[in-house]
């Protein structure tokens, strides 16, 4: 039997590294007195359970014959519109847009829409391991353009793309997360936005943008998307497909997304989307569809930055409190995670052990590159999960080891 089994997850780079993740969490949860800034997750205290509650309930009562069937592979129509008019889109045509389970289906079924096995992924080094895991699993291989503080470097990008296609190589699309990304909390600029897209432009390679963050904003100014961006400034509609997900402001439980972006990609994904999941949950979409339409969202999404914004800052005053002079993090304005930097030749792989012991978690930053191409001297810190006096005590375990 086991010689029947695919071993594609056991062979590719991104999930082995998502394994390691997954490992870490396994062996950090639970464990009595540990301070784990390891996992993405959410605080449970951000779920809204009694409104959500109540919604399923309304929607069962009021619509239960309705939701309880097959739905549409697209999402439903009236929660398409809910979220249209939320994202300020009101117009957006129809089939431009579908609902997904969580924003991972939507970047599976970009990835199966537009890779052949064998071509090329470029993502940002460092970058999330799960959406690579799923650009994986359509056979797609990966390689990394390095990020600084405004986000992709676009001379790296271009360099990249001129050596990747000299070679014969196919380079199908490019995949972002501009706003407080996973795993370093940084932001793309509007300059650098506009480079990245002017690149894309040139050389005709379309963008995945990834924007699960994107409501967490604590301060600062909102900068516009690449895909609107991309629709406006530029003119050109086709270039960005955007996933988002409603996992960091109602709940990952809930398995629910979307993806917007042109028809020549939007329908190929729902062909898939009707093999595979058939439809997103019809009583799921309808709830957070009147948990929106009631005007709750808004209310709700300040109440988390409420929540994060003390623990971020928690996180940073550990930081400038414990870490030596020659450590170095990011200061995110939103989001969930925090990126810290030693010297050269520090190993965090190495750290993790030693932090495990002393109750203290993190994910080291090896785990984060796409291809061969790793650095270890680097971590994430997540500060969604923990309580402000649980972070500090953290941060000072995790400080008292260097
Ligand atoms: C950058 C990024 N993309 C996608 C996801 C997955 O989101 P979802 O739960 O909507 O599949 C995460 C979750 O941590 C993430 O950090």
């Amino acid at each position: 039997m086991g010689k029947l089994i695919k071993t594609l997850y056991s062979k590719t780079t991104a999930s082995m590294q998502h394994s390691f993740i997954r490992e870490i969490l396994r062996v950090t949860t639970g464990v009595p007195g540990m301070i784990s800034f390891a996992g993405g997750l959410p605080s449970p205290a951000s779920f809204p359970k009694e409104l959500l509650k109540g919604l399923f309930s309304e929607v069962l009562d009021k619509e239960g014959d309705d939701v309880l069937q097959y739905g549409a592979s697209d999402g439903d129509p009236v929660f398409k519109q809910i979220i249209k008019d939320f994202e300020e889109v009101p117009s957006l045509p129809d089939d431009e847009i579908m609902i997904t389970v969580g924003s991972t289906n939507g970047i599976y079924y970009f990835t199966r829409t537009l890779i052949d096995p064998g071509d090329i992924i470029i993502c940002e080094a460092p970058t999330f391991p799960g959406s690579l895991t799923a650009m994986e699993s359509c056979d797609a291989r990966l390689v990394g353009v390095e990020i600084d503080e405004y986000g992709m470097m676009p001379d790296s990008l271009r360099e990249t793309l001129e050596r990747l296609i000299k070679k014969g190589e196919k380079v199908k699309f490019i995949y972002a997360i501009p706003e407080f990304q996973n795993p370093t909390g940084r932001t793309m600029d509007l300059n650098r936005r506009r480079a990245i897209i002017e690149i894309a432009m040139e050389f005709e390679i379309p963008i995945l943008e990834d924007q699960p963050y994107r409501e967490l904003r604590f301060e600062g100014e909102r900068i516009i998307t690449l895909w609107e961006l991309a629709r406006t400034e530029f003119n050109n509609p086709k270039l960005v497909t955007i996933v988002k997900s409603f996992s960091k402001i109602l709940g990952p439980g809930l398995r629910l997304g979307f993806a917007a972006g042109p028809p020549e990609i939007m329908v190929p994904m729902v062909k898939w989307a009707q093999k595979i999941t058939v439809s997103p949950d019809c009583v799921t979409q309808r709830a957070a569809a009147r948990f929106i339409e009631q005007g709750h969202m808004h209310k709700h999404i300040q109440y988390i930055i409420d929540l994060y914004r003390p623990r971020r800052d928690a996180m940073i005053k550990g930081l400038e409190t414990y870490m030596p002079d020659n450590v170095k993090w990011t200061n995110p304005e939103g989001g969930m995670f925090v990126w810290v930097t030693f010297d050269e030749t520090f190993d965090t792989d190495e750290l993790f052990n030693r932090a495990v012991e002393n109750k203290v978690a993190f994910i080291p930053g090896s785990k984060f590159y796409p291809d061969g191409k790793i650095k270890k001297n680097e971590l994430r810190l997540n500060f969604s999960y923990s309580n402000e006096e649980q972070i500090l005590e953290g941060i000072h375990r995790l400080a008292s080891l260097l």
